[in-house]
């Protein structure tokens, strides 16, 4: 056998340093093979007698992002997924049971596989850097651990906080895992081998967990705990759509501490996970997002500073975000004292998302109020996110663009007005681009980058990668009304205010779209856009698709009834919070209110694609799933409808049709979508049995 994922040292004191490398990417995962070459050297390694080994990686980017998920759509029988855990579990058993001193060193990504890798070694060392991260991300595809994640994490820090993490799917830096239990000990970079090299001469006693967090995987204790862990998994995730957290407290609830028995309960539950609908389509939205990631890398173009124009909602929480991934920002408005509350903003996110003051205090630095706008020279990034008013829009443009890097790109965050109108008072109109970001920038991970008629395929690329740069996802949407995410939308929230004049409880209308599987429902959503907002975007998308406007949603805002931020909306508002009436069942049929939901949004969905506003089926699921959370584990509104089936769905429309109006006609598009019903997912299981 050829040894070509791993590299082996033996050093003057006798420790074994096993360097993983995996020979064919950039990054170390797991799979079949790597674990066999892993048992063959660990068994080589237990014959020598060494003093101790380390597991180290020499991948830059980190330790180990967890099992090789490409592998995951190569299984496809339950059988077949339960050998592949089985190995893995044997390989990190027989790690686990080596008689002298193990450490895995960790520094980067230590995910998933990677982390249950580490706690099959006696000891942890980890880089002190936030971007070292240690975690159990799996309920986040759908399962859960299963190669001993669960069953050894659990009796090392205790149920309580060790079924936070599993649960939650939340990774931790060096220093909270040490202060968890999780890592031994925490390291510069420049130290670290130091600190794994000590802990095997030292051979300290393995950590063991305090009292109170014993406690908590006391037999007794566990029926009560489980309960409430139920109870707030419940708060984002229904049993039906995703079973692997239920599946997971019950298996801790039911074996706990019993090493044996919890690591075949994780095989055979996870076993039984990986091949159901849910997992698959969750999996099939991580390979989603990797494509949306991959977008931006066919150029290495390297912009270093940010110049944002318009410090308001959007524009000053856009000069934070790319302050805080490291850029240089420099932010411009009309006065400073318009600028002054952006800071403010920003100051509290630097606080929440960097924690420590020398790192908060660099952040700040790079953000620099401008109100006369001396960064435009400077910048290679102009973000544009002034009032929504093309006169004002152009005027501007005019007057910066004799200023501007020649390289240096223009984007804009209008949200509804087509780039060639804004483009045409331009010298080179090739260098404008749309950077729409969602509102809150912080926590929305898409960005629609639109490209007019004449934006420069060059400008257009580089605004990919800069969205990269700063974390995001960048969604690639021609300039057409509404681009993608607010153009589907749109249609789901006024027949949600349709529904909502007919009488139908405004719970009721959220209950059934969260229900379907929404984050959260639309009635929700329009207060919490704000309904000034959605009435504006829905007035220009009604100019441009005939659509009516529900007379409703007019007199809210006419009476200053503009949703969360006004206090009230179609809710009333009690500490930022809606106060909803419950919804009694009455007559009302709730199978017809959600379809009358999600068909609108897949109608629009579908006329998106016939008009090419994304350039295939998988950027439209993936712009609606990061961009609106539409249910993931049914894999988007294109995947969806070829899980149900087009000739279900267009007959389910006429019948709307026919009942509610000409809102329900069918879209020209779904003739030529999928050639036949045979081509539905329905041999999977359709998602026809679980919410409806
Ligand atoms: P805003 O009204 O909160 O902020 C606009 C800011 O631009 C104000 O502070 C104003 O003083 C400044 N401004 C206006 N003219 C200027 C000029 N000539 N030079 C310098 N500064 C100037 O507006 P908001 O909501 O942040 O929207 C900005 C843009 O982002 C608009 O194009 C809007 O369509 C778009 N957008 C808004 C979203 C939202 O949820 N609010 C979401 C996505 C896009």
């Amino acid at each position: 056998m050829t040894h070509t994922h791993f590299r082996i040292e033996t050093d003057s004191d006798n420790i074994v340093w096993l360097h993983f490398d995996k020979a064919d990417g950039g990054t170390n995962v797991l799979n079949f093979e790597v674990f066999e070459q892993l048992d063959q050297h660990l068994q080589n390694i237990a014959a020598q007698r060494p003093r101790g080994l380390i597991i180290l990686s020499d991948k830059p980017n980190g330790f180990i992002a967890g099992a090789d998920i490409t592998s995951f759509t190569k299984i496809s029988s339950a059988q077949q997924a339960l050998e592949l855990l089985q190995t893995g579990q044997d390989v990190f058993n027989r790690l686990a049971a080596l008689p002298f001193p193990t450490v895995a060193m960790i520094h980067g990504f230590c995910l998933g596989g990677g982390t249950e890798l580490a706690l099959a070694c006696r000891y942890r060392v980890s880089r002190d850097d936030p971007g070292t991260r240690l975690g159990l991300p799996e309920v986040r595809l759908g399962i859960h651990p299963g190669w001993g994640g669960s069953a050894r994490m659990v009796p090392l820090i205790g149920g309580l906080k060790a079924m936070d993490l599993i649960l939650s799917g939340r990774s931790v830096d060096g220093r909270t895992g040490k202060r968890m239990g999780l890592v031994d000990r925490v390291a510069p970079e420049h130290h670290l081998q130091v600190a794994a090299r000590r802990l095997v001469l030292e051979a300290p006693p393995p950590y063991r967990a305090g009292w109170l967090d014993r406690l908590s995987n006391n037999p007794v204790v566990r029926p009560l705990l489980a309960g409430i862990f139920r109870k707030q998994v419940a708060k984002r995730a229904t049993p039906q759509h995703y079973p692997a957290p239920y599946a997971m407290i019950d298996i801790w609830r039911r074996h706990a501490t019993h090493l044996d028995e919890m690591l075949k309960a994780e095989a055979q539950s996870l076993a039984s996970l990986v091949t159901g609908l849910t997992a698959r389509n969750l999996v099939r939205v991580f390979f989603l997002q990797e494509q949306l990631k991959a977008l931006g890398k066919d150029t290495d173009w390297k912009p270093r500073h940010v110049h944002v124009i318009g410090a308001g909602t959007m524009g000053g929480d856009i000069a934070a975000w790319c302050a805080l991934r490291g850029f240089r920002v420099t932010l411009q408005d009309q006065a400073p004292e318009r600028i002054a509350p952006a800071i403010k903003r920003a100051h509290t996110l630097f606080k929440r998302k960097l924690k420590r003051t020398p790192r908060i205090t660099a952040a700040m630095d790079r953000l620099m109020p401008d109100h006369k706008g001396l960064g435009v020279q400077q910048a290679d990034v102009i973000i544009e996110a002034i009032f929504e008013d093309v006169d004002v829009k152009r005027s501007l443009y005019k007057g910066i663009e004799p200023r501007m890097k020649p390289e240096a790109i223009l984007a804009t965050n209008t949200s509804s007005i087509p780039l060639e109108e804004l483009a045409s008072s331009l010298a080179q109109p090739g260098r404008l681009v749309g950077l729409h970001f969602f509102n809150p920038v912080a926590r929305m991970q898409l960005v629609e980058v639109v490209t007019g008629k004449s934006t420069s395929s060059e400008v257009a690329t580089h605004a990919m990668a800069f969205t990269r740069q700063i974390d995001r996802l960048p969604l690639p949407v021609s300039s057409t009304p509404g681009f993608l995410v607010n153009r589907i939308l749109m249609p789901y929230l006024m027949e949600a205010v349709v529904l909502e004049s007919e009488g139908v409880p405004p719970a009721l209308i959220d209950a059934a779209a969260t229900a379907f599987g929404m984050p959260m429902g639309p009635v929700e959503l329009a207060d919490t856009v704000g309904l000034d907002i959605c009435l504006h975007v829905a007035e220009i998308l009604a100019g441009h698709f005939n659509a009516e406007i529900p007379e409703r949603l007019k007199r809210l805002v006419t009476a200053g009834k503009l949703g969360k931020k006004s206090g009230a909306g179609f809710y009333v508002y009690k500490k930022g919070k809606a106060i909803k009436p419950r919804a009694r069942g009455g007559s009302w049929n709730r199978e017809e209110i959600t379809n009358r939901l999600v068909l609108r949004m897949l109608n629009e969905s579908v006329s998106c694609l016939r008009e090419e506003v994304v350039a295939d089926r998988d950027l439209l699921d993936a712009g609606m799933i990061f961009g609106t959370g539409f249910a993931p584990f049914r894999g988007g509104p294109m995947h969806h409808i070829e899980a149900i089936g087009r000739d279900a769905l267009l007959q389910q429309l006429q019948s709307l049709q026919k009942l509610r109006g000409d809102r329900f006609t069918a879209d020209a598009g779904w003739v030529s979508l999928f050639n036949s019903s045979e081509e539905t997912l329905h041999e999977q299981g359709t998602p026809e049995q679980d919410s409806r």
